[in-house]
C-alpha cells in the first residue's frame, strides 16, 4: 500500500503552455510536507487539483488506495481534501460562524436559521482546536491571521484529512504565526495529511517532515527536511547558488527629503515623528496592527491625520489624496496589492506602464516604443515570470502579480518610494533582484521606506530602523545599533519598562 495521497505524473495546460510536467509527489497522514519553488513553478496549480479547482490534462490522484477524479471543489470537500487559498476570500459581511457553516448551518423545527445553534456550534469547534475568536464577530473585523485560523477552523469542521495551505503565513507577523503553527502541528498530530507552500526558509526547515522543489512545473525533488540545508534548497528552487541576498551598499546619507512631524490620528497612531533623507533606506518594523501601514497611507494621502505636519524638501505640504501626493514625488507600493495595486483584467504591460505613461509622452503622443521597452525592462529585471507583456494579470501567480505592483512603482519618477511588505509571497531569487532594485535606486539619489515584518530584510537592507508599536513610535536605530534583539525589544515596548 502506498502512500495516502499518490499524485502520478500530472500534467496541465493553460492555453496550451505546460505549467506541469509530469509531476509526481506522495503526500503520508500525520505529516508536514512542504511544496516549494520559484513564483509560478506552479505550486498552487498543482495543489489546485488536488482540490479540486483544476483538472489535469495527464496523470492520476490516488487517494487511500483509490484513483479518484474530482469535479469540483467540494467534491474534493466530500474526500475530505480541503484548500486554503493563498489569496483568502471570506465573506466580509457575514459572521464568523456563518462564514465556517455556509451552505450547512443549522436550521431550528421551523427550518429557519438557527443562530444560537450555529455559533454553539462555531464555539465548540474553536475550542476544540484552541483558537480564540468569537464566532459572532464579523468576518471584516478579523485580522488576518484570525481568517487564516477561521479557515483552518472551517477545514477541521469538514473533518479534512488532506489540508493544503497556500502560504499561510505570508500576510502574518511573527506573533501571530506561532499559533497558527499550533495549531498545525496539532492537526499533524491528529493524523492530518499538512500541504504547506511558502517561500519562508526559516519557516520550511522549522515546520516541515518533507520538502518537495518544483521549477517550471516539473518535479526537482523531494526529500526528508533533515537532509537538506538552506543553500542546498536555494539552489534546488532556483538551479543555482545564491551567496549573497542583500545587495545592501551603506549609504552616506543626504539631506532630508521627508520629515512627518507629531502626525496623529485617533485609534490608529500617535505623535509619529520620523525624518528620511536622500539616499537613505529607512526600514519600519513592528508587529501586525503597530500602525505602520496607517502611518504611511497618511503620507500617501489615503488617510486624514488629526494633527501633525509633513514637509517635503523641508516645505511642510497638504497632501490630502493619493495623487496630491505622487505630485510630491512619493509612490506606495501597498500591502494589499489585489485590492490597490492592480486592473486584473488589464495586460502585464498596462499595469505596468499606467503610473508612469506621462514620461513616455513625445509630442502630445505616447511613445509606444520607449513605453514597451520600459515595460519589457521591468519583466526581465524581476523576472516576470509572463509568456508575453499582453498577458492579463489575472492569469499570473500570485508572486508574479506582486512584482507587477513593484515593477510598476519603479517606474515612476518618484523619488521617495514607500514600500510596504515588499518581498511578502516573493521567492528568494527574486527578492534578490528587488533588493538589487533598491539599493540602485537610492545608490541613485532616491529614498526608500521599506516597512517589513520579516526581520532579516530590515536587517539586511536598512541605514536606519524605526519601531511602532500600538500606534507609537518607539525606537529608532542607527545602523550600528539595528539588531534582532534591539528591534524586537521596541516592537514588544519592553524597551519602555526597562
Ligand atoms: N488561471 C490561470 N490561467 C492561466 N495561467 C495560469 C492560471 N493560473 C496559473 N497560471 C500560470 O501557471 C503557472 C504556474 O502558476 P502557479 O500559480 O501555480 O505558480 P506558483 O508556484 O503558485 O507561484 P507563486 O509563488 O507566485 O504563487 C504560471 O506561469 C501562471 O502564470
Ligand atoms: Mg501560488
Amino acid at each position: 500500500m502506498g502512500a495516502y495521497l499518490q499524485l502520478k505524473n500530472i500534467s496541465k495546460l493553460f492555453y496550451h503552455v505546460k505549467v506541469l510536467d509530469q509531476v509526481s509527489v506522495d503526500f503520508e497522514q500525520g505529516e508536514i510536507h512542504v511544496v516549494i519553488g520559484e513564483n509560478g513553478a506552479g505550486k498552487s496549480t498543482l495543489m489546485k487539483i488536488v482540490a479540486g479547482f483544476f483538472k489535469p490534462e495527464e496523470g492520476q490522484i490516488i487517494l487511500d488506495g483509490q484513483e479518484v477524479s474530482f469535479q469540483n471543489p467540494l467534491d474534493a470537500i466530500g474526500h475530505h481534501i480541503s484548500m486554503i487559498h493563498q489569496e483568502l476570500m471570506p465573506i466580509p459581511h457575514l459572521t464568523v460562524a456563518q462564514n465556517i457553516y455556509l451552505g450547512r448551518e443549522p436550521v431550528n423545527r421551523l427550518g429557519l436559521l438557527d443562530h444560537a445553534a450555529l455559533n454553539q456550534k462555531a464555539k465548540e469547534l474553536f475550542e476544540m482546536i484552541g483558537v480564540d475568536i468569537n464566532p459572532k464577530a464579523l468576518m471584516c473585523s478579523l485580522s488576518t491571521a484570525q481568517v487564516q485560523l477561521v479557515e483552518i477552523a472551517k477545514a477541521v469542521s469538514f473533518q479534512s484529512k488532506i489540508l493544503i495551505m497556500d502560504e499561510p503565513t505570508s500576510a502574518i507577523s511573527d506573533k501571530e504565526i506561532e499559533k497558527l503553527y499550533d495549531l498545525i502541528f496539532k492537526l499533524k498530530a491528529d493524523g492530518v495529511a499538512i500541504v504547506f507552500i511558502s517561500h519562508k526558509l526559516d519557516e520550511i526547515f522549522r515546520v516541515a517532515d518533507k520538502i518537495t522543489v518544483l521549477r517550471d512545473g516539473v518535479l526537482v525533488d523531494t526529500k526528508n527536511a533533515c537532509e537538506l540545508n538552506k543553500d542546498l534548497l536555494i539552489s534546488m528552487m532556483i538551479g543555482r547558488d545564491l551567496t549573497n541576498i542583500y545587495y545592501k551598499v551603506p549609504a552616506q546619507l543626504g539631506e532630508p527629503v521627508l520629515e512627518v512631524c507629531n502626525l496623529s490620528k485617533a485609534g490608529l497612531f500617535h505623535d509619529i515623528s520620523f525624518t528620511l533623507h536622500k539616499n537613505e533606506i529607512l526600514g519600519v518594523s513592528g508587529l501586525m496592527g503597530a500602525g505602520r501601514t496607517e502611518v504611511m497611507e497618511t503620507i500617501f494621502g489615503m488617510i486624514r491625520p488629526d494633527s501633525g505636519e509633513i514637509r517635503i524638501h523641508g516645505q511642510p505640504v497638504e497632501i490630502n489624496s493619493p495623487s496630491d501626493a505622487q505630485k510630491h514625488g512619493i509612490a506606495l507600493i501597498p500591502e494589499d496589492r489585489k485590492i490597490l495595486g492592480l486592473n486584473l483584467k488589464d495586460s502585464t504591460g498596462f499595469n505596468v506602464s499606467i503610473c508612469s505613461i506621462s514620461n513616455f509622452i513625445k509630442a502630445f503622443m505616447v511613445d509606444n516604443s520607449s513605453e514597451n521597452e520600459a515595460i519589457e525592462r521591468m519583466i526581465r529585471d524581476l523576472n516576470i515570470k509572463v509568456n508575453s507583456r499582453k498577458t492579463p494579470v489575472v492569469s499570473l501567480s500570485g508572486g508574479n502579480q506582486q512584482k507587477v505592483v513593484i515593477a510598476k512603482w519603479l517606474l515612476t519618477e518618484a523619488d521617495i518610494l514607500i514600500m510596504d511588505e515588499p518581498t511578502r509571497g516573493i521567492d528568494i531569487g527574486a527578492k534578490t533582484e528587488i533588493y538589487k532594485l533598491i539599493t540602485q535606486l537610492v545608490q541613485n539619489g532616491k529614498s526608500v521606506i521599506m516597512v517589513s515584518s520579516e526581520l532579516p530584510e530590515i536587517i539586511g537592507m536598512s541605514d536606519r530602523v524605526i519601531v511602532l508599536c500600538e500606534g507609537k513610535l518607539t525606537g529608532e536605530l542607527t545602523k550600528d545599533e539595528i539588531s534582532q534583539q534591539a528591534i524586537m525589544r521596541h516592537a514588544t515596548q519592553q524597551a519602555a519598562t526597562h
